[in-house]
């Protein structure tokens, strides 16, 4: 049987509406977009890691617990929670499109299992390495000072879907030598936080270097896992229309303070038709502004 899609109105949209903000489960929400339909998804998951532990924050130990978004539900079900959001990009993604799935190794080697099952060709495991990492503090093991990026297709070896890779900018990036496929990126500042931050925020150079070499101006960006927004500003500012997705109300209010600074002063819009009465979404739909594409 068929699942109904569930209507899901954009909480932001811009002033030519190929760009839009949704609040909503992911899963929800990439039902309502057509097969087949999206350039380049950049995304990157929960790494379900809320399970009461410690790390180190600003040279304090404290809670691991980002929120409930974040726990795991032991290895089979979070296996299938992989599984079926990827299950869903796949089906959007055009043959010829791209997708970049962040991980550490906690969610990566699910992450890619399900991408192989699900029949995704990984072109590139990019490793970020973070130059500053925190300390371990149970010093039983090496510091934690990687992410890697995987960038996959759905067109099998030698298809006639060509995807993008625009290798001669990466190349000329990396000063005339080939790119590799380890970045020294650091992360996000304080003027990417100027308006609040997420806890897994990830810094803008990475996803800006990923759209670069994957996407040209006017491809369709998606993320269903938005955050703090980071793929919708990096799309912005590459002048590549965006579909994000957030389910928190909270981090939505933060994407959208953050488009908002990006594009000037805001007029507000009339409902899309979200009827929800809960306080931080009235608060969304009356902050909601437009944008003008391409204003950097
Ligand atoms: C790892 S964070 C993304 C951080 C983002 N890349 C950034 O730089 O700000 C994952 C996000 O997915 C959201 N999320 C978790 N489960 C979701 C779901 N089922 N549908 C939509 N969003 C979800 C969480 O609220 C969280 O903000």
């Amino acid at each position: 049987m068929r699942i109904q899609p569930v209507l899901v109105e954009p909480v932001w949209a811009s002033d030519d509406g190929l760009s839009q903000v949704f609040h909503a489960d992911a899963l929800d929400f990439m039902q309502t977009l057509p097969s087949d339909s999206v350039d380049c998804i950049w995304t990157d998951p929960p790494y379900l890691l809320s399970n009461d532990g410690t790390t180190c924050v600003a040279g304090k130990r404290t809670t691991v617990n980002k929120g409930t978004w974040d726990k795991s539900q032991g290895l089979q079900l979070d296996h299938e929670f992989h599984r079926s959001w990827l299950a869903e990009c796949h089906r959007i993604l055009k043959p010829t499109g791209t997708i970049w799935v962040t991980g550490t190794l906690h969610v990566y080697l699910s992450v890619g299992m399900a991408m192989l099952e699900l029949g995704y060709r990984i072109l590139n495991d990019i490793t970020w390495e973070k130059p500053n990492p925190p300390p371990n503090l149970g010093c039983r093991c090496f510091t934690h000072s990687t992410e890697t990026v995987l960038w996959a297709t759905k067109a099998p070896k030698g298809s006639r879907h060509k995807y993008t890779f625009n290798y001669g900018e990466m190349r000329q990036e990396n000063g005339g030598r080939q790119m590799k496929s380890v970045w020294n990126i650091l992360p996000p500042g304080r003027d990417e936080k100027l308006f609040g931050k997420h806890p897994t925020q990830k810094p803008l150079a990475l996803v800006d270097r990923c759209l670069r070499a994957s996407t040209t101006a006017g491809d369709l960006v998606v993320d269903p896992f938005a955050g703090s927004g980071v793929t919708g500003i990096a799309a912005l500012r590459l002048n590549r229309p965006f579909i994000v997705c957030e389910n928190e109300p909270e981090y939505v209010d933060l994407t959208i303070r953050r488009l908002q600074a990006e594009c000037g002063p805001s007029q507000p819009q009339e409902n899309h038709g979200l009827q929800d009465e809960h306080p931080v979404q009235r608060r969304l739909l009356e902050t909601r502004g437009t944008y003008v594409p391409h204003c950097r």
